[in-house]
């Protein structure tokens, strides 16, 4: 299904709660949108700062309450997966083997972690998605956990007026119930997400602010490239062995002594040339960790101040070179990703590239001048497809618009 807009969405909607017999008229709709970051790409977990926007690719939830205690689900994406149906409050174990590979883990975890954080649900729902947002870098994870978390404590007459609380609880859905070992960035980018601005986090003090793109940037695109290619759980991927690197590179240079607690303490060039000169023979691998996560947040502040001076080819400069950190320092790309970046490098008014979320397999994207989006486009249909012929009939190319990341919409069905 083809759904590129609010009014396609609401009559998909429509269409499928007509078709599996589910009552949603005058039910509320509320819209979350994906994220594209701008930095630090997997700082998030290693206490970087982080800026992103909200993209127009998202996930419709129509829902209202249904009288009883029994949650009933239906997603467009996943149809054989049916109408998952569930009594509020009794939900199988966390990461159990029968919630392992259905879409259903999420409503079953937003239910589980709102009990285990002493949010009461009285009100079981009626309720019918669909999504555009394609998987793996770009963020359909935590928009759906979101959106789920929102819309059900809603129905309950329940407002958790603390954003960074729903962030927090978002997370546990993830890392708790379903066991996806994700940091915040994702929620946070949506969550916070406003129209025509980037958001950016300090984890220091956990605060949000909104920095305008500045006056006389040139008219630029995100395009985001869907390789085509599905990327399991992060659970299941390298994000899980970087991780687990970057906690050991942290506790290696902590015991020895260099007074960090985590990567992103290692601001100072003397600081990171003697925990590099220290462990680099014996541990090569994970001093590339810190190379990369080190020169990253470096940029980090280059790229800050490039946007706030409306100077986009910096800031697509600072993505490209993001991009071969990910590729070759943190070594967390895949082929395709890779394969659409070297296409994409290649085009005229492309200022930036890289692989985007995660990791090893999704999505790609880069920065581009407006009127070059579409040669972007044609570059890749033709590159592509001979690049890797398994995926020709299942990559997309997308144009992003910056948006609101949660929107909600009354009197639409
Ligand atoms: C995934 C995770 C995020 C973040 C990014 C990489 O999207 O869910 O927490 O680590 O990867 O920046």
């Amino acid at each position: 299904m083809n759904v590129t807009n609010d009014q396609q969405a609401f009559e998909y909607l429509k269409q499928l709660a007509a078709d599996k017999g589910i009552d949603i008229a005058g039910a509320k709709v509320r819209r979350s949108s994906s994220r594209f970051c701008l930095g630090v790409e997997h700082g998030d977990y290693n206490g970087t700062e982080l800026f992103g926007v909200g993209t127009d690719r998202f996930i419709w939830m129509a829902y209202k309450p249904n009288g009883t205690n029994k949650m009933r689900f239906f997603s467009g994406n996943f149809p054989d997966d049916g109408v998952v149906e569930f009594e509020i409050g009794n939900t199988p174990e966390p990461q159990s083997a029968e919630v392992y590979d259905t879409w259903a883990r999420f409503p079953y975890g937003v239910d589980y972690i709102l009990k285990r954080e002493g949010y009461t649900l009285t009100q079981g729902i009626d309720a019918v998605l669909y999504g555009n947002i394609p998987g793996g870098g770009m963020s359909r994870s935590a928009s759906l956990a979101l959106n789920l978390i929102i819309s059900m404590l809603d129905a309950s007459g329940i407002v958790e007026e603390d954003d960074m609380k729903v962030v927090d609880l978002a997370q546990m859905v993830e890392n708790d119930y379903i066991g996806s070992p994700c940091g915040k960035l994702d929620q946070i980018m949506i969550m916070f997400a406003k129209e025509g601005k980037g958001t950016h986090y300090k984890p220091a003090d956990r605060s949000i602010s909104y920095v305008p793109l500045g006056d006389g940037a040139r008219d630029f695109r995100i395009v985001v490239m869907d390789t085509g290619t599905v990327r399991p759980g992060l659970e299941k991927s390298t994000y899980k062995i970087r991780r687990t690197e970057c906690e050991e590179m942290a506790a290696k240079a902590k015991d020895a002594g260099f007074g960090i607690e985590c990567l992103a303490d290692i601001k100072d060039e003397a600081l990171y040339e003697k925990i590099k000169a220290h462990f680099e023979s014996e541990f090569l691998h994970l001093v590339d960790r810190m190379t990369y996560i080190y020169k990253a947040q470096k940029r980090f502040y280059e790229m800050l101040d490039a946007w706030k001076a409306g100077d986009i080819e910096t800031v697509g400069n600072i993505f490209r070179q993001d991009g071969i950190g990910l590729r070759d320092e943190y070594v967390i790309s895949g082929p395709e990703l890779e394969s659409m970046c070297d296409i994409v490098r290649t085009v005229d008014g492309v200022l930036g590239e890289r692989m985007l979320g995660g990791g090893d397999k999704g999505a790609a994207g880069c920065l581009t001048l407006a009127d070059a989006a579409d040669a972007v486009k044609a570059a890749v249909d033709t590159a592509y497809p001979r690049s890797r012929p398994d995926f020709a009939d299942k990559y997309a190319v997308h144009t992003c618009k910056v948006v609101d990341g949660i929107v909600l919409f009354e009197d639409v069905l």
